[in-house]
């Protein structure tokens, strides 16, 4: 049976990142179901509206068919101020045009945050939820995945404490059900 393919979105650009080690854990966690591709957001220019279109950017036009072509993504991100990083924003505001015809909606989307704080990045998530609904994407139903302190559950680049691996595998679980769902319904 053919991988489902997914791709992660981290909100961090940090090399050490904690939301690069998770989605690093999960790519190697689903190997044998799903090929969960991390990509870099590294790239991608700022959102212009004055390109759009035919006129956006390459590496944007990329993104968009790479987007498209998946069968879900996986959004990871630490919290900046209370809100989701620049580079997700920015990612997902080339991703959502255009608006409620996007790549982005009726995509199966599965979200999580984490800090080093005790909110583990609780209002980053709400604010991705928020987001990804403006942009019609069916952001799966699962255990919220919050990752509080996550320096200590995060060691030599992978997700080791057990408790937060379950609630983040447990929410890839979730989408690739929905994903299934979703293809078995035409
Ligand atoms: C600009 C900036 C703003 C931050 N704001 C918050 C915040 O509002 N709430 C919070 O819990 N942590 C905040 N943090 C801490 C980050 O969530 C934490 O450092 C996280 O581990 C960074 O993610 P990364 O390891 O994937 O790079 C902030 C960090 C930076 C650099």
């Amino acid at each position: 049976m053919a991988k489902v393919s997914l791709i992660g979105m981290s909100g961090s650009l940090r090399s050490g990142s904690f939301s690069n080690a998770i989605l690093a854990t999960l790519s190697e966690h689903f190997a044998e179901r799903a090929d969960l591709q991390v990509y870099d957001l590294a790239p991608i220019p700022l959102y212009n509206q004055d390109f759009e279109g035919e006129k956006r950017p390459s590496v944007v036009k990329q993104m968009l068919a790479d987007i498209e072509a998946a069968d879900g993504l996986v959004l990871c991100a630490p919290e900046f101020n209370h809100s989701i990083p620049g580079v997700l924003k920015n990612a997902i505001d080339w991703a959502s045009r255009p608006a409620f015809a996007s790549v982005l909606a009726y995509k199966p989307v599965a979200i999580m945050a984490t800090s080093r704080g005790p909110l583990g990045g609780a209002r980053c998530l709400e604010h991705m939820k928020v987001a990804l609904d403006s942009c019609l994407s069916r952001v799966t139903l699962a255990r919220e995945v919050i990752i509080t302190a996550a320096e200590t559950r995060i060691k030599d680049g992978r997700l080791v404490d057990e408790t937060c691996l379950s609630f983040a595998t447990g929410a890839v679980e979730a989408l690739l059900k929905e994903i299934a769902l979703f293809k078995d319904a035409g």
